[in-house]
């Protein structure tokens, strides 16, 4: 059987970090509340003149080298985000060129934080179909342009940042992705929203700006998250043929502390093969995942013959887990 492996990872995030007390300065909230209530202490804010593929391409850079495949071998890109550096070319050709891979297709995939998992998900089902393929999955997002500074509800939550990864069929039949599955539901699509930015406007309308921003109803949103991602890591490991016990590391998406542990319990993992960095950068949305994965595999958390479980949850509604033997 086919199996499609990561051969390589990278992550990149702007520089300037933002601290809670930086945020304290700027809006009615406190260090103790953030984090308390998320676990974040700082995330990385671009600057006014940054935009996504100035992360997004030295990430892909360093997974490409990280696999020693050659830009020109990777025949499909998959960029998983809804903040590439405009609305056409995708982020994926943007990708493409930057990254001279000539013989590559390319495309975005808009799931909003599930795009990393999404990507994966098509990744190892083309790889499947095609074992010559070579893949790139990128994730990443740079939302800080939509956050509403005036809205402390999720202002404090969300930072800029992504990764990538390079696949490829396994010689081994024991390495590669076990299974991975995504899932959605619209109906619930107005927990999570930047919705004033589309279509739907009518022509020539003038949105109010604060439609244009980032709306999060939370609390709910939490609920409905932690149960989807139980559900689907549950999915993932039957079909695997493998229970929790199996799984020697967790890198699930990083939007809050409280959520990650809420996960964890349900699903009966210790909180030590559980892989954190939200302290450090916030809800990166598409970027969590692959920020987090690369952090943990340069730390050594994650070694060859590990299952590792990556759940993640995000607007549409989306979520999704992928399960891989590294
Ligand atoms: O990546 C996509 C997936 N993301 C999620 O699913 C996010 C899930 N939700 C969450 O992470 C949490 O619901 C939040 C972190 C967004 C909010 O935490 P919460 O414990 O659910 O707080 P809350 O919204 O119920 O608000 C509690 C209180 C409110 O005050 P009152 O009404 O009790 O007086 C808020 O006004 O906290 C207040 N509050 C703040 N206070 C200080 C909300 N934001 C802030 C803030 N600083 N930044």
């Amino acid at each position: 059987m086919v199996r499609a492996a990561i051969l390589g990872t990278g992550s990149v995030a702007p520089s300037r970090a933002v601290t809670n007390r930086d945020l304290e300065d700027r809006m009615d909230t406190s260090d103790a509340w953030i984090t308390q209530r998320t676990g974040i202490r700082e995330r990385r804010i671009g600057l006014p003149t940054e935009k996504w593929s100035d992360f997004m391409l030295p990430a892909c850079r360093i997974a490409l080298e990280t696999a020693g495949v050659g830009p020109e071998e990777i025949g499909l890109i998959v960029a998983g985000t809804m903040t590439a550096d405009m609305r056409m070319p995708s982020g994926g050709c943007v990708l493409q060129e930057g990254l001279g891979a000539v013989n590559a297709a390319a495309f975005d995939v808009s799931s909003a934080c599930s795009g990393f998992v999404y990507g994966l998900t098509i990744a190892d089902r083309f790889i499947r179909a095609e074992p010559d393929l070579k893949v790139l999955v990128a994730g990443g997002d740079m939302l800080s342009p939509w956050i509403d500074w005036g809205d402390r509800s999720t202002a404090v939550l969300f930072g800029d940042g992504g990764g990538a990864a390079v696949l490829a069929a396994s010689d081994d039949p024991d390495r590669g992705i076990l299974s991975s599955r995504i899932r959605s539901d619209g109906t619930l699509g107005r927990l999570l929203t930047i919705a004033g930015d589309g279509s739907q406007l009518a022509f020539g309308d003038k949105p109010e700006m604060g439609n244009r921003k980032i709306r999060m109803i939370g609390a709910e949103l939490f609920k409905v998250a932690v149960r989807s991602m139980e559900t689907v890591c549950g999915e993932v490991l039957a079909e695997a043929g493998l229970t929790d016990e199996d799984v020697d590391i967790v890198v699930p998406h990083q939007a809050n502390l409280r959520m990650i542990q809420a996960l964890a319990d349900r699903f009966g993992v210790s909180m030590d093969r559980v892989f954190v960095n939200v302290d450090r950068y916030g809800n990166t949305s598409a970027g969590t995942i692959p920020l987090a994965l690369d952090e943990a595999v340069r730390a050594g958390r994650v070694r060859r013959g590990d299952v590792v479980l990556m759940p993640v949850f995000g607007g549409g509604l989306t979520w999704g887990a992928t399960l891989v033997r590294w």
